[in-house]
């Protein structure tokens, strides 16, 4: 089954026009990696100036997005403030997540959630949310509240498509895999800690530096990504509405928990658009022992 189709019959009319638009736009941006990031010298296919690729994917999703009708506005980012549009649902994205991975070919995603409130708000009015990966395949993994469900781009005769790659993906009971994002000395020692004990439970360390990608393994193997409390960046580095809402929400259809050390991702009320917030991300059974252990040591 193909994506548009899959659209029609299970979503709401907005949210299936928002998630096409950013499918097909995800296609522009992944043949636009070489050029827009310098990649190919002297090389410029269109003859327009050259954006750096972070802006270029911001702009093409935003207007695709904003061409839908669907959206109230578009935050991102990328951007200091939102696009105003004339629909009805908020939508918040990461356009690019993990560009610093382009030069050595690693892989990148894109991540955007759909609110049915204005922005900024918690994951409890996600409606929605999807997930580009660019890896050894360009997929869309999505949720409208009913499961997730993936689709990969399929180059036919005459254009690409998405085609249905799985349905109602769950997390395995069987946890295999960690990553951990910032570097070793500077997590917290409850972090560390917990982090040494997953070995012992059989997990090995598996991090590409991307969320998308870092997350992506974690929904297919079982296990954690973490991109935890610092010493000195208590609040991490990834952020709530752009980044791990969307994700968690994802997650939890799939059967998992996300949570910033204390609380699940899903219940912060964001105060600002780009407030950032601890994160641990996967296997429920993973992320509530994390929780445990990181709570037991905090004042
Ligand atoms: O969006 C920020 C990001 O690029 C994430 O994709 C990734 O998880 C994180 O930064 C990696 O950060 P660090 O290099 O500190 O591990
Ligand atoms: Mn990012």
């Amino acid at each position: 089954m193909k994506l548009d189709e899959f659209l029609r019959l299970n979503a709401p009319d907005e949210l299936g026009a928002l998630a096409m638009a950013v499918a097909k736009s995800s296609l522009t941006v992944w043949e636009s990696i070489p050029f827009k990031s310098g990649m190919v010298a002297g090389v410029n296919p269109s003859g327009e100036r050259q954006k750096a690729i972070d802006v270029f994917s911001n702009d093409e999703f935003a207007e695709a997005l904003a061409a839908t009708g669907a959206a109230k506005e578009i935050a991102s980012e990328e951007m200091e403030e939102p696009v105003k549009a004339k629909g009805s649902i908020s939508v918040a994205m990461d356009p690019l997540d993990g560009s610093s991975n382009v030069e050595t070919n690693n892989p990148l995603g894109s991540i955007f959630g759909f609110y049915s409130r204005s922005l900024p708000a918690s994951g409890r009015s996600l409606v929605g949310a999807l997930y580009v990966t660019y890896g050894s395949m360009v997929t869309v993994t999505l949720s409208f509240g009913k499961g997730v469900h993936r689709f990969v781009a399929v180059r036919g005769p005459a254009e690409t498509s998405f085609e249905l790659m799985g349905v109602n993906i769950r997390l395995p009971e069987r946890p295999e895999v960690y990553g951990v994002g910032g570097s070793r000395r500077e997590w917290v020692p409850a972090v560390r800690d917990f982090v040494d004990s997953l070995e012992g439970r059989g997990l090995r360390v598996r991090y590409c530096g991307t969320f998308v990608g870092d997350y992506n393994q974690v929904l297919s193997r079982g296990g954690m990504f973490a991109y935890p409390e610092l010493v000195n960046r208590p609040q991490g580095k990834l952020r709530l509405l752009y980044e791990t809402a969307p994700m968690a929400y994802i997650n939890e259809q799939a059967g998992g928990y996300a949570s910033d050390g204390k609380r699940n991702i899903l219940d912060i009320e964001p105060k600002t658009l780009p407030e950032p917030s601890p994160a641990y991300i996967g296997s429920a059974d993973v992320v509530r022992d994390l929780e445990k252990a990181v709570s037991a040591t905090s004042g």
